[in-house]
């Protein structure tokens, strides 16, 4: 529905430029994600969702195709869909400068977009968004080196909300950790979307997870979407022997949410 619209990948086609060989690695990607709803994005290692997230953040311009956020193209406008967008990775570690504490983090986030704020502003907002994210307001003088990785990424998915995002893509952001803290960082995602209405793009290898979390599914296989649809068609009755042989591959570590 145009008007619930968050996002869209709009014939996507991306190619890799190695010296004199050129590498296709998205073919004609099509699919959209709504507010308040999560899209997972599946696939073999190599199947091209990073660079998906990648162009949707605007790190990346696509060979042809359109990436829009609300309407706005994420790279003829950049400047617009940077503050409605926000990327989270894999290993929280690798954001954070290791000689910074994480309120310095904070400020230089909430000072980019937020550009005149004075400091009990920031301050404030700093006691805010360490509140949001479930860490303790002491958090903000501590350095990246000293946090757990459950509260690292806690950390880290706290700077990225500093902005107010429309959108949050998470590629990865449960690998690094064990079962027990997937769970609460899941809870604490299904929570901010609840609270702050979010879409989220949310790429993942395990698909247990996307069995919680995921409204809608896209599945990426060497580049081509193979199939896209609701969560619970994809993953209870998938089409492709592909995506069966994803699904198989996986153990159910969470149950299916209600
Ligand atoms: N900067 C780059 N230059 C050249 N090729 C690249 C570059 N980045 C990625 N690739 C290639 O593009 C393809 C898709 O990579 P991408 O990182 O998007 O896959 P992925 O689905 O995220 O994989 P993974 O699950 O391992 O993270 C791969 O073959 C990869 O080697
Ligand atoms: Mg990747």
């Amino acid at each position: 529905m145009p008007t619930k619209q968050l996002f869209q990948f709009d014939a996507i086609c991306h190619e890799y430029k190695l010296g004199n060989v050129t590498k296709c690695v998205l073919n004609n990607i099509s699919f959209q994600g709504s507010a308040g709803k999560t899209v997972g994005v599946v696939g073999e290692s190599g199947s091209g969702k990073s660079t998906l997230a990648k162009i949707l953040v605007g790190l990346l311009k696509p060979t042809s195709g359109k990436a829009i956020i609300k309407g706005v193209d994420c790279h003829d406008n950049r400047a617009q869909t940077t503050k409605l967008v926000q990327m989270l990775f894999q290993d929280p570690e690798s954001s954070f400068n290791p000689r910074k504490t994480i309120q310095w983090h904070y400020e230089e986030a909430l000072s980019i977009h937020f550009p005149g704020k004075n400091p009990l502003w920031i301050k404030h907002k700093i006691a805010e968004l360490l509140e949001s994210v479930q860490l303790p307001l002491s958090t903000a003088n501590r350095y990246p080196y000293e946090l757990s990785g459950g509260q690292k990424q806690r950390a880290a998915l706290g700077r990225a909300l500093a902005p107010k995002p429309k959108l949050l893509i998470l590629d990865e952001p449960l690998a690094s950790l064990d079962v027990p803290l997937r769970k609460q960082i899941i809870d604490l995602l299904l929570k901010l979307q609840r609270e702050q209405n979010l879409g989220y793009l949310f790429i993942t290898h395990d698909l247990s997870t996307l069995k919680y979390i995921a409204h809608d599914v896209a599945v990426l296989c060497e580049g081509n979407l193979i199939e896209f649809g609701t969560a619970s068609d994809i993953l209870s009755n998938p089409k492709e022997g592909y995506t069966q042989r994803l699904i198989s591959a996986v153990p159910d570590l969470i149950p299916r949410r209600t």
